[in-house]
């Protein structure tokens, strides 16, 4: 069973390449067998965390078709069960991957021959990257303890459940109109919240209310706190926890905290990852922790997503 953990974050620069590289070396030590997918499309920079030298081809030569298949991209690292898959640094401008070849990349990334396949994601809310962190239930969000940080969390975990949801139903139903209406309406600093929205699909139907209720529940993302200098910092962490509760009705497990050390931007520097340079410092104690939940629940069912109206619009594309 092939698990796909992707790696999410509101906002750039808060350790998502840095935790997958060091959780993938933590998962590889523990004897997974692991893939790290730098996913991070225009801002691929994975390779040099890793400490790898940018010359084989990536994500980039498959979206353009230069490559057949995911598989052929597997690049090996020093650590015998880990494998890379570059980005689209030596091949960029793909940033705009078509919905087809994202469907066929999110399938092929799930029968990988590994236990886990990593997906390094590149920051913010586009719909790729949204529609790959989709692809596990238990998908990662990294987030620092800074309150921007915070609410662009916040911000990516609504639209998320948004598409979540929007794309739990079919193209042109009217439950999709009914989504897609409540989205625009403001959550913040109201009495209203995502389990209002139940109630005004019973009106279509009690199966549509209780697939949204069943989807909401389902969806379960797992925080990662980087960076963290003290523990009073845990209290503002936690923030994002109230606010998805009172707003989105989700219940956010969190699965790591992991401590600001000077040492790790020099691991940057020095591009070997930290849980390798230096596995007694509490950074890679930590990482194993995460190492560790994960492999014990690895969340590995994919809530079933019908394609948004992209399928329509990819195939008028293929018109001319
Ligand atoms: N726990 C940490 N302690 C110290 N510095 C960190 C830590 N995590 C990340 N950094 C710094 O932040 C920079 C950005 O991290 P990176 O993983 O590249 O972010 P992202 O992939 O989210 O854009 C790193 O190059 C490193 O210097
Ligand atoms: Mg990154």
């Amino acid at each position: 069973m092939t698990v796909v953990l992707p790696v999410a974050s509101g906002k750039g620069g808060v350790g998502k390449s840095i935790l997958s590289a060091n959780l993938g070396v933590a998962l590889a030590q523990a004897g997974k067998t692991v893939v790290l997918a730098d996913l991070d499309l225009g801002g691929s920079n994975l390779h040099t965390v890793l400490g790898l030298r940018n010359k084989h081809s990536g994500v980039g030569h498959y979206i353009t078709k230069d490559a057949d298949s995911i598989e052929s991209l597997l690049v090996e690292t020093e650590l015998s069960r880990l494998f890379f898959i570059p980005g689209d640094a030596l091949l960029p401008g793909t940033a705009n991957l078509p919905f087809f070849r994202k469907q066929r990349m999110i399938k092929e990334l799930g029968e990988l021959p590994a236990d886990f396949v990593i997906l390094d994601l590149g920051s913010g809310s586009s719909y790729n990257t949204i529609d790959f962190f989709l692809t596990n239930s238990g998908g990662l969000m990294v987030c620092t303890f800074e309150p921007t940080s915070i609410l662009n969390a916040y911000s990516f975990l609504k639209t998320a459940l948004l598409r979540l949801l929007y794309r739990s139903f079919p193209a042109k139903s009217e439950e999709r109109s009914v989504i897609e209406a409540f989205g625009n309406e403001k959550l913040e600093g109201t009495e209203k919240s995502f389990r209002d929205l139940a109630p005004r699909l019973q009106e279509i139907s009690p199966e549509a209310a209780a697939h949204v209720e069943k989807q909401i529940e389902a969806f379960s993302p797992r925080v990662v706190l980087n960076m963290g200098r003290s523990a009073a910092d845990l209290q503002l962490g936690a923030r994002l926890r109230t606010i998805s509760r009172n707003n989105l009705a989700l219940e956010l497990e969190y699965i790591g905290v992991l401590p600001y050390e000077e040492e790790v931007s020099r691991s940057v520097v020095e591009r070997r990852p930290e849980v390798l340079r230096r596995p007694e410092s509490r950074f890679a104690f930590n990482i194993h922790e995460v190492a560790r939940r994960l492999i014990a629940a690895p969340v590995p069912n994919p809530p079933v997503l019908y394609p948004d109206n992209e399928d329509l619009k990819a195939l008028s594309e293929e018109l001319g």
